[in-house]
């Protein structure tokens, strides 16, 4: 881990308030000066922690574990110094340069793109209002986009041509290479470079300090035969997810009004901001990131997302947001009615019907709770749970989510008892991948069973994977049964988490695409195997998933009983040995061997029929 400068740890200590912090993990109340809530590092039923924010310090009157901000995530989180520096940086938004990136070649390289893009910028702009973009310029008129919004974006024109932008730029001693690392030129198999951008508006897209990055290219009229859009790939200064269009010319709007409207497109972002509604920005047409709400969290905590209205629209809406929620920020749904889009929406109805709609949004969970359409089935309901449940769990805030919690049970008349059980539960999942593996949750056994217990279990554990790799359908079936940490072996508990998260977030991977979403070179060495292994056998194994699942689960309990009624026996002959009453564990070992008895692999099967 290199070392991260000083002044970087002091901007980061100023940037992380400890109350804030701590109420990430904490249900803080003030009491006075100071704040007080459970304790999280030793077991207590009443508030023994303090916080107090005037010292920027945490202290546990029960257990005497105390600190700042960096010594509380050590402890929290089970990391070291930097790490906890890092973690809290990443939340304030502070970039922690790396060392490469301080390094004189890449700030000359950096530099150098940036000059790129900024001559390329100027070159389209010039070409829009030349002859060769005179379709360019008319579309984009009769867009009702005016000459003055045309210009305060810089928009352009890339001309219809392999070598506009090559010749001009080659001319001006450019090098081809450069211009091919800024994404402007793609190179053919013979070395030769040819325009990526050909016939196209162009939208350069900003950073904050106003400097081109990247590009987004649209196609002049409506021919599926090519893209839509072409746009800049990732350079060394652009990562398309750290980049929300507009933010440059939003961001004094966004902090006035303390709200972002975030819409999908570029001319949705600025049809809204040339019409008065200023504090808006782009996301362009992808799923939102973490830093996306980093990045606009220093602005604002309110954020309305206003998408278009397709049903596509409200899918990403609903996956998309809770990044936004986990990273603090609070959300709201704007809807539109069907078949309008921000843009065409106040082409028609114009900016103040805009802001009557804002006006309207609801809250991200009521759009969750209310909002999917009931169909009357028990199955829509179950769905909406679960959204609404993945929602509340990623609010950091533990009062703000005690609140809800109780909130939503009560208008979805559910058992307020059950909805934090869920809520808990996925929690856990979400912490699991972030602890190191000595503090993952252990299966509940005696030491001495645990070595026996993995060995034996590996094997049905295995399978359990490979069923759900190979039948995405069961993988709510078999976590109808089990948790994640109920996989006892480690390399299948990180697998498990990884596919109930996606599962969970709507994702399903191909099998293969499965190995991408693992760092772990062995992880993903071992689902390749598992891949292939089981495509082989594919055809031989029964396609009743739930009936070979069902198997599984019934062997992996009996394995777990058959472990403790090992160690209650063993327990039996030491009390027989020592001459002590060994009455209440011969009547445990009898429960064990009943409840072992009873099990058979339909027990797992009409429950979820
Ligand atoms: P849209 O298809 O809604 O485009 O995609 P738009 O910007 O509203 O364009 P108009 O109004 O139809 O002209 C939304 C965003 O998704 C990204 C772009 O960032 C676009 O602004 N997108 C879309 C692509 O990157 N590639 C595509 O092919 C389509
Ligand atoms: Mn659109």
């Amino acid at each position: 881990m290199p070392m991260i400068p000083d002044h970087i740890v002091e901007e980061v200590r100023m940037a992380s308030d400890i109350v804030d912090v701590v109420s990430d993990y904490v249900a803080l109340k003030q009491k006075g000066r100071n704040f007080f809530g459970l304790c999280p590092f030793h077991p207590e039923k009443t508030p023994s922690f303090s916080v107090n924010p005037e010292k920027q310090i945490f202290h546990c009157f029960g257990c005497g574990t105390g600190g700042n901000v960096f010594t509380f995530i050590m402890k929290e989180e089970g990391v070291s110094f930097p790490e906890a520096v890092r973690i809290l940086a990443k939340r304030a938004g502070i970039a922690i340069p790396e060392p490469e990136e301080t390094s004189d070649a890449n700030l000359q390289l950096r530099e150098a793109l940036y000059h790129i893009n900024e001559m390329a910028t100027a070159f389209y702009e010039q070409q829009l209002y030349s002859p060769a973009g005179r379709k360019a310029l008319d579309y984009l008129h009769s867009r009702g986009f005016t000459d003055e919004g045309i210009r305060m974006f810089r928009l352009g024109y890339a001309p219809d041509s392999f070598e506009a932008l090559f010749k001009y730029a080659t001319e001006r001693h450019f090098s081809p290479d450069k211009l091919e690392q800024a994404g402007l030129l793609n190179k053919r198999d013979d070395g030769s470079y040819y325009d990526r951008f050909r016939h196209r508006v162009m939208f350069p897209i900003l950073n904050l300090s106003g400097k081109v990055i990247a590009f987004g290219g649209r196609r002049l009229a409506e021919d599926d035969s090519i893209p839509k859009y072409v746009n800049s790939p990732e350079t060394p200064i652009y990562h398309k997810s750290n980049v929300l269009y507009g933010l440059f010319h939003a961001r004094d709007a966004i902090r006035e009004q303390d709200l972002a409207v975030f819409v999908e497109g570029y001319t949705d972002m600025m049809r809204l901001f040339l019409n008065g509604i200023q504090n808006v920005v782009a996301t362009s047409g992808t799923a939102l990131t973490p830093m996306q709400a980093r990045l606009v969290r220093r602005y604002t905590k309110n954020v309305i997302l206003l998408y278009d209205s397709d049903t596509a629209g409200a899918a990403a809406t609903m996956r998309g947001a809770d990044v936004l929620v986990e990273q603090g920020l609070d959300v709201r749904v704007a809807e539109l009615q069907e078949g309008e889009d921000p843009d065409s929406f106040v082409q028609k109805y114009g900016p103040d019907a805009l802001r009557d709609q804002l006006e309207k949004a609801i809250p991200l969970l009521d759009f969750k709770a209310l909002r999917i359409p009931e169909a009357g089935g028990h199955l829509e309901k179950t769905e909406r749970v679960q959204s609404l449940v993945q929602t509340l769990a990623k609010i950091q805030d533990g009062l703000k989510r005690q609140e809800m919690v109780h909130y939503y049970a009560e208008k979805m008349n559910l058992d307020e008892e059950v909805l934090w059980e869920e809520v808990r539960r996925l929690r856990k999942l979400y912490r699991l991948r972030r602890k190191p593996a000595d503090e993952q949750i252990q299966v509940m056994l005696p030491v001495e069973r645990k070595g026996s217990y993995a060995e034996r279990s590996r094997p049905v554990e295995e399978e359990l994977i490979r069923i759900m790799l190979l039948y995405w359908e069961a993988v709510p079936f078999i976590f109808s049964f089990m948790e994640v940490t109920d996989f006892y072996n480690e390399d299948f508990q990180i697998i498990a988490a990884v596919v109930f998260e996606l599962y969970q977030n709507q994702i399903r991977p191909e099998p293969e695409e499965l190995i991408h979403y693992f760092n772990d070179a062995h992880l993903s060495e071992f689902i390749a195997r598992v891949v292939l292994m089981s495509k082989e056998e594919r055809d031989a194994v029964t396609k009743d998933y739930k009936r070979w699942a069902a198997d599984c689960l019934a062997k992996l309990q009996s394995l777990m009983l058959e472990m403790k009624i090992e160690d209650v026996q063993e327990q039996l002959k030491e009390r027989e040995a020592s001459g002590g009453d060994a009455t209440e564990l011969l009547e445990a070992w009898r429960r064990l061997q009943e409840q072992r008895q009873r099990i058979r692999p339909e027990n797992f099967l009409p429950e979820y029929q």
